[in-house]
């Protein structure tokens, strides 16, 4: 039986993930709750493998299908080996994107049919929706500059109008979900943003303890 907590943060690339995950990590270790972090994609063996595939920039153009179907089998093996696992023990699992990704890049971004997407996501998350979903909201133009020197990955390399799709996407997704899904503004301070997150994820995490 399920007893553990699901957390996952999303937005365009560039609007504070990694930084937010690692700070929610350190307060809920403080705060003496069984925490492991992942990230997708990857956060398996087989996943990195995928991962791989779908960043390197050397693959060019891979067709919206194929790179639905992929980020679905990264996400397929990571429930199975790391988050059920996980929420099964009682712990709090903190996800560096999941399934709203596929909705706000592959559908919003790519072009492909919603329902499809959602069907084959439901069926790779095998029941393991995430409780609550904090979207980091950021301007692409303000995201993809965040990146700075940093060579762009093969999504991170799609036209400006992509990007500006995924961010409105990820904002209609909060619409259609909104008791699982918080958007929080990601152009301030981190310490802003962490505040506003924790001040929602807090009592959640201390019943873990
Ligand atoms: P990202 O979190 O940006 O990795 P990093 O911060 O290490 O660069 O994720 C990689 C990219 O994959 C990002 O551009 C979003 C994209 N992505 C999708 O298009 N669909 C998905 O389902 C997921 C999980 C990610």
């Amino acid at each position: 039986m399920r007893k553990g907590y699901f957390i996952t943060l999303e937005g365009p690339d560039g609007a504070g993930k990694t930084t937010q995950l690692a700070r929610l990590l350190a307060a809920a270790a403080e705060a003496g709750v069984p925490v492991v972090t992942t990230r997708e994609p990857g956060g398996t063996a087989v996943g990195d493998a995928v991962r791989g595939i779908l960043l390197d920039p050397q693959y060019g153009e891979i067709v919206p299908l194929t790179e639905a179907l992929l980020y679905a089998a990264s996400r397929a093996q990571l429930v199975q080996e790391v988050i059920k696992p996980a929420l099964t023990a009682g712990k709090l699992v903190l996800c560096d994107r999941f399934i709203d990704s596929s909705l706000a890049y592959q559908v919003y971004g790519g072009g492909l049919d919603f329902d499809f997407v959602w069907r084959t996501n439901l069926a790779a998350v095998d029941g393991c929706l995430p409780d609550k979903t904090f979207v980091l909201n950021i301007e692409p133009q303000v995201g993809l500059a965040r990146r700075g020197a940093a060579a762009a990955d093969r999504m991170e390399q799609k036209p400006l109008a992509f990007h500006q799709r995924v961010q409105q996407g990820f904002l209609q997704l909060a619409e259609r979900f909104p008791e699982r899904l918080t958007v929080v503004e990601a152009d301030r301070p981190a310490d802003e943003v962490f505040a506003e997150i924790w001040r929602q994820a807090a009592p959640h995490v201390a019943a873990l303890r």
